[in-house]
């Protein structure tokens, strides 16, 4: 996700424009850019942060009262000067900036660059403003029907702006699966990706919906049409959010807000890679390892934290459906216990930060021992992502809360498409069994919305246990590193020590810790082998200890058990991790902020250990 804000009015545009990035700045950070129109159409852009555009734009022409800017967090092409937007068309009279994937990209590409297109970026999003001027030019239509015709050849997610020099009055902004909202002033106009740039300008807003386009124009009435020509009445609303609530889309956290984004980061992760109609997975980033990985010896996945817990689910995958052996290392353990690397060796480095040192370390060591070395990042341009010979970006969009929740299941649907496409590719798995996961991957981010709809009653759970000393997170199979995820975000959060564990691994010593004083979290789903999590229940039933157990909608038995459970919808074994985790967080969010705790900068922790 990245910021956008535009203007057209009286004032000069300018300082609104980057009054209003530094307020979406929270959205991505990694380049910046303006553009600005009156007798002519200038951009200007560099890598780095807003504060590093404005000492780039000193001495700069910024005058004009209408503009555009745009601060990136980049999914297709380096974070870098030259894929910052905004971006221009071939002929330099139409600017676009964009929020979003186009996923038929590479398709359009190649079929405007037959068409004499030169392109400048490695970006998704030049694509379209090179198609707006091609349409603009060829179908001699104004800028709005061109974007008109534009939008209805592209696949996937945008909030634009574009501006044009021949239409020196005239923002046209559209969108389809990433926000965009208008301010409406006396005599003046702000487009942004949220409110918080508008907010003390104005208190009448129109949120845009999907395929719809605003044609705004100064001193003119707000126009709304859709990609299919159709007219809207925009539908005027009162701003009531403050700033600071706006930041955080109305969430009293990030955390909260990142938990609630999960059914659009797991969508995001998917897009363009799952493709239900024809039925196959693609995964870009890693097509020419596809062989290294399927004739791999080994694949040695390396990571911390919560990333090491997708890499447990991911080694789980892999070995399940693809037949690979995996081994599941911490980074901080694996670059120095002197491990056996071979030349055959596939090596899978995990990070949302991609900044985390024992995990760079762990590349480093991988690639002197001749392994393919490949990444699962969440930042692009990360210094992870550019030490790895290949990689898959997780799409997640800029994690600010420290305890990882949206990078972690954006990472697992990751390595869920990635053993599927192994598993397809080695025959390990029927075709009808690989359709049918694709069919329920496809199902899970509606699943997960699902489940966050039953956040009163966890929050009603979270008041009942917010004081305890201790805690047990039990699960089996692939729910084994749920549980131990689950305990990870209590214990970084809420100070309370919590311990996740394999289900039957308790009676080897931990059960000695229950008692009527104890809660046992067990991720109990009915995939699996579920009776005999039945049977581990029994044994902490049968020591008083308190059962908070995860089960599947309608599961009479373990319900009957528990003292209180959580329903989530059934799904495919291998997706259980998924759904399962969603409640946890939820659990462990809401102890935390009952205990007064800072839940988005816990104590001692910082978002990227960048040190050993
Ligand atoms: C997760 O909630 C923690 N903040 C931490 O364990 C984190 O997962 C770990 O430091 C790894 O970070 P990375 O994914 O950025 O490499
Ligand atoms: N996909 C576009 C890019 O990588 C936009 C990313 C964003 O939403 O910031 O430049």
């Amino acid at each position: 996700m990245c910021g956008i804000v535009a203007y057209v009015g009286p004032r000069d545009a300018y300082p609104i424009l980057m009054k209003g990035l530094h307020r979406l700045e929270y959205r991505g950070y990694d380049s910046a850019g303006i553009c600005l129109l009156n007798h002519d159409i200038r951009v200007f852009k560099c890598k780095g942060k807003v504060s590093d555009l404005e000492e780039y734009l000193v001495g700069k022409d910024i005058s004009g009262t209408i503009g555009m800017a745009h601060t990136r967090w980049a999914t297709h092409g380096e974070p870098n000067q030259i894929n910052a937007h905004p971006h221009f068309s071939q002929n330099k009279k139409v600017a676009i900036i964009h929020n979003g994937i186009i996923e038929n990209y590479s398709v359009l590409r190649s079929e405007l660059k037959k068409r004499g297109f030169h392109f400048t970026s490695e970006t998704d999003t030049e694509v379209l403003v090179h198609l707006i001027e091609d349409i603009m030019t060829n179908e001699k239509v104004p800028v709005e029907e061109a974007v008109r015709i534009a939008l209805n050849q592209v696949v996937g997610a945008y909030a634009i702006v574009i501006l044009a020099k021949d239409y020196p009055d005239k923002i046209i902004a559209a969108r389809k699966g990433s926000p965009m909202v208008i301010g409406i002033g006396k005599d003046e106009f702000f487009v942004a990706s949220d409110a918080t740039p508008l907010v003390e300008y104005t208190d009448n807003v129109v949120y845009m919906n999907d395929e719809e386009i605003a044609i705004i124009e100064r001193k003119a009435k707000l126009k709304i049409k859709t990609i299919r020509n159709k007219d809207h009445t925009p539908y005027i609303q009162k701003l009531v959010m403050s700033l600071n609530e706006i930041e955080k889309g109305g969430f009293d956290h990030f955390m909260l807000k990142e938990i609630y984004e999960q059914p659009r980061s797991i969508r995001d992760s998917m897009r363009g890679r799952l493709h239900i109609d024809q039925g196959i997975v693609t995964l870009g980033g890693i097509q020419n390892y596809e062989q290294k990985l399927i004739n791999a010896k080994r694949i040695i996945i390396t990571a911390c934290g919560t990333s090491w817990h997708a890499g447990l689910v991911g080694g789980y995958l892999i070995e399940d459906l693809a037949r690979i052996p995996v081994e599941v290392e911490y980074s901080s353990e694996f670059r120095y216990r002197n491990p056996v690397i071979s030349e055959e060796d596939v090596i899978l480095a995990i990070s949302q930060s991609g900044e985390t040192a024992d995990t760079l370390a762990a590349i480093e060591l991988g690639k002197a021992k001749g392994a393919t070395v490949l990444g699962i990042c969440n930042v692009v341009g990360s210094s992870i992502a550019r030490a790895t010979h290949g990689g898959v970006y997780t799409h997640a969009g800029p994690e600010i809360g420290v305890a990882s929740t949206k990078a972690f299941t954006a990472q697992v649907a990751v390595l869920t498409l990635l053993s599927l496409l192994l598993a397809e590719k080695k025959g390990t798995i029927p075709k009808s069994q690989f359709q049918k996961i694709l069919l329920a991957l496809n199902a899970i981010p509606e699943k997960v919305d699902r489940i966050l709809k039953m956040s009163e009653k966890i929050r009603d759970i979270a008041n009942i246990y917010k004081d305890v000393k201790n805690s047990i997170y039990l699960g089996r199979g692939y729910n084994f590193p749920v549980a131990l995820e689950g305990a990870l975000k209590l214990k970084e959060i809420s100070y309370i020590h919590a311990e996740g564990y394999p289900a039957a691994e308790m009676k080897h010593g931990p059960i000695a810790l229950i008692d009527e004083h104890m809660p046992v979290v067990f991720i109990a789903t009915r995939r699996g082998i579920y009776n005999k999590v039945i049977s581990n229940i029994e044994e902490v039933k049968a020591r008083k200890g308190k059962i908070i157990a995860i089960v599947t909608e309608g599961d009479e038995t373990v319900k009957k058990l528990a003292d209180h459970y959580i329903e989530i919808p059934d799904t495919e074994e291998i997706l259980v991790p998924l759904l399962a985790t969603i409640p946890l967080q939820l659990l462990s969010y809401y102890i935390a902020v009952m205990r007064g705790c800072n839940v988005d900068q816990p104590r001692n922790l910082a978002k990227s250990v960048t040190v050993e």
